[in-house]
């Protein structure tokens, strides 16, 4: 299927993210990599996406599991060598599937040449002014020059003595110390971007996924300033918090939306940026990077009301700035879906997390129910629906890894805090036993539960009513049914059940709520998450497909 030239085939794509060191491993190391994916290109194809997203798969440390880059144009050697990168690039694209990679612009990894040559040099020296150094407070230097906070770390401010630097002077990084960030505004910085982005581009990547947009600029201007923390703060509306979400960070994406613009067709690029929706439009303009984020679904609980305004209000943003919303259940940073739904919403998830699991009963059926239908009904909105891989075998957080197999800087590094993010990192079930449940030929690099094999790809491939049979007949379906992005909503008499359709007749109708909804006389039934049922009995032992009842935590799509 040869890949058109539509500058607009981004705006309501279905995009796969792919966690390239836990997708497939192809040699036996116990980490996925580059060949891992070719030899799955099959099954990519058959779920009928536009695109995949790559996680980073650049040569890295792993601090903080590859967003600590050694070398932005390059294929890490244990995932493989850009010459497997461009035959896998070649293979997606004959399939018709488009490719994005992760830019990581706020920050590089310590092991980076220009970070080591800035440790290396003298303070003021041009080496230097490529990241965030100074003189620390204190009689001696001895207490860090703000009070920014880091994400993983008290700080965001470490002694470069820690780097090996000898010059007393601290270095900022708001994430890891493994992670210094950059200098936006030194114009060798943002030279070096565009050269990478041209680097990538050039070799036919489709887009770029942009990590921490909201971050890059920073208010630097002497002296530095604190940053106002207290409880309840959120970055302002005017764009002037010292750390995040700055006026002036858009004329980055100004101009690498030019250079996007030399491409045939454009190169398209979304924001991951924390930032209010009325801020976040300005991401996603088509004058900057097209499209951001909408990452409001990640917070709201299975609930008609909660999906009801987040729908009324990112399509709303999203059209005034002629951009597309984004559709988003869970990434590599987040609970997975299916276990989030499962839990009663009243959970305290962190604490649960923490225990294990231990705290609360996990309703693992019911999540996945619920998870399923979420994503049937965000394929059917108007925009851009992005799947996690592992979402569609209906995969559950794994909550049990060993204290010490744990990889995530988020845990290690933040007081054990937070149990972390391995959880929804663990390498895919491909077959129901074997090693690794055919990750690989042998071990993989986080252990993976036993009830993995059950929810594999062998184990659901082919089964009627499976998480991954509903997932693959939804896409196939979403794709013929793409229409012009309008929504119209529909009364519904049950404040727990929402409806809505688009401009080809086509009706997505969800039940939130705990009663079956009769929705007969809507159309002809073409697709739903699980079985639907007659006068509230489900029939053939629960595998139904036809009836006018809708149960609980169940979506059906219909043609009018
Ligand atoms: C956001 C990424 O999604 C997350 O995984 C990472 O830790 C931070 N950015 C830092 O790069
Ligand atoms: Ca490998």
């Amino acid at each position: 299927m040869a890949l058109t030239l539509d500058k607009n085939w981004w705006r309501q794509a279905l995009i796969y993210q792919i966690y390239p060191r836990s997708f497939k491993d192809s040699n036996g190391d116990g980490i996925g990599d580059i060949n891992g994916i070719i030899s799955k290109i099959d099954y990519l194809a058959s779920l009928n996406i536009d695109a995949i997203w790559l996680f980073p798969f650049y040569p890295s440390a792993l601090a903080d599991g590859g967003y600590d880059v050694d070398d932005y144009r390059d294929v890490d050697p244990k995932l493989g060598t850009l010459a497997e990168f461009d035959e896998m690039l070649a293979k997606l694209h004959e399939v018709g599937i488009r490719v994005f990679v992760d830019i990581v612009p706020n920050h590089s990894s310590n092991r980076h040449e220009w970070f080591k040559e800035a440790i290396a040099a003298e303070p003021g020296s041009a080496a230097r002014n490529r990241y965030i150094f100074r003189d620390g407070k204190g009689a001696n230097g001895e207490l860090p020059p703000t009070n920014w906070p880091s994400h993983f770390a008290p700080s965001a401010w470490s002694h470069e003595s820690t780097q090996g630097g000898k010059h007393n002077q601290w270095y900022c990084h708001l994430f890891a110390p493994e992670q210094p960030d950059f200098n936006w505004d030194n114009r060798e910085v943002e030279e070096d971007f565009l050269k990478t982005l041209k680097f990538w581009a050039d070799r036919g990547v489709d887009g770029f996924r942009i990590d921490v947009a909201h971050a890059l600029k920073k208010d630097l201007s002497e002296p530095l300033k604190d940053q106002h923390r207290y409880p309840g703060y959120e970055n302002p509306l005017t764009g002037d918090d010292v750390l995040f979400d700055r006026n002036e960070v858009h004329e980055i994406y100004k101009e690498w939306r030019r250079l996007f613009d030399t491409y045939n067709p454009p190169r398209v690029a979304v924001a991951e940026a924390y930032v209010r929706p009325e801020r976040l439009v300005h991401y996603s303009s088509p004058e900057e990077l097209g499209q951001a984020f909408n990452f409001q679904l990640l917070e709201a609980d299975f609930n008609a009301h909660e999906y009801r305004s987040i729908i009324d209000i990112s399509l709303r943003e999203a059209k005034a700035q002629g951009s597309s919303t984004t559709w988003v259940l869970g990434n590599h940073d987040q609970v997975r879906p299916a276990t989030r739904y499962g839990l009663h919403p009243s959970v305290d998830r962190l604490r649960w997390k923490n225990s294990d699991g231990t705290t609360h009963p996990l309703d693992r059926e019911t999540g996945v129910k619920a998870a399923t239908a979420a994503a049937m009904l965000i394929m059917a909105l108007p925009g851009c629906t992005y799947i996690y891989q592992g979402e569609e075998l209906g995969l559950h957080e794994v909550l049990d890894i060993p204290e010490d197999q744990i990889q995530d800087p988020q845990y290690l590094r933040n007081h054990k805090v937070d149990k972390g993010r391995d959880g929804c990192r663990v390498p895919l079930p491909w077959t129901r036993t074997g090693s690794s449940f055919g990750f690989g030929t042998a071990h993989a690099h986080l252990p993976q539960p036993s009830w993995f094999g059950e929810k594999s790809v062998e184990a659901e491939s082919g089964v009627a009513g499976s998480t991954l049979e509903t997932f693959r007949t939804a896409l196939a379906l979403r794709k013929k049914l793409i229409a012009p992005e309008e929504l119209t909503w529909h009364e519904t008499s049950d404040a727990k059940v929402l409806h809505f359709s688009r401009p080809n007749g086509w009706h997505c109708i969800t039940n939130f709520g705990r009663n079956f909804y009769d929705f007969r006389g809507v159309g002809t039934i073409l697709h739903s998450s699980g079985p639907l049922a007659t006068k509230g009995i489900f029939t053939l032992h629960g595998m139904a497909t036809s009836g006018n009842d809708l149960p609980p935590a169940t979506t059906v799509w219909l043609q009018a």
